[in-house]
């Protein structure tokens, strides 16, 4: 069993994946750090010599090394990584896609000053975090499951996927 935690900045990926592993039994990987770890400088570092585009390609080679080579895990991806279509199809067939939402409100306040996020550190954060969040919307529907966690907490957010997960289920398919 695989699963796979996307959604916007600031949803919870991270906390509640390492959690939901911990719960499952599963191994937990996070694409963030593995792009890291595989470039040797923080992701701020990464976008600030190189750019955006060298960053979507390291995160693209780590999540398909990821499904080439691995099984068992709860794996939370960067933020806009299920933007890239073919990455997006790769991690639906590989694994059950769970994508965990909150309202702006929330998102802003969770990433605060947004210094580590190289996409929301501009001077009008909330612009920059709804113009993404529309760029991305479809990319997010197109998951088996989608979980706010603005009035949930990481109990209960892992509660409803655990719950989903053990649900029989006919086939994949978007589930609010
Ligand atoms: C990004 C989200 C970040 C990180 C990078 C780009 C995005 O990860 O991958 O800053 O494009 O939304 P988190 O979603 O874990 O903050």
């Amino acid at each position: 069993m695989n699963i796979v935690l996307t959604g916007f900045m600031g949803t919870g990926k991270s906390s509640v994946g390492r959690r939901l592993a911990e719960r499952l039994g599963l191994k937990y990987a996070d694409t963030d750090d593995l792009v890291e770890a595989r470039a040797g400088m923080t992701i701020k570092d990464i976008f600030g010599r190189f750019g955006e585009t060298r960053f979507r390609r390291l995160e693209k080679e780590v999540i398909d090394g990821i499904i080439s080579s691995s099984d068992g895990l709860v794996l939370s991806t960067g933020g806009g990584a299920v933007a890239d279509d073919s990455t997006r199809r790769s991690l639906r067939s590989w694994g059950t896609v769970v994508c965990l939402t909150a309202d702006v409100e929330t998102i802003l306040k969770r990433v605060g000053s947004g210094d580590e996020r190289p996409l929301l550190d501009g001077a009008d954060k909330r612009e920059e975090a709804e113009a993404l969040l529309k760029k991305r919307e479809a990319a997010y529907r197109d998951s088996d499951l989608m979980v706010d966690t603005s009035k949930n907490g990481a109990e209960e957010v892992i509660e409803k996927i655990v719950r989903f997960l053990s649900s029989p289920r006919p086939g994949k398919g978007g589930s609010p």
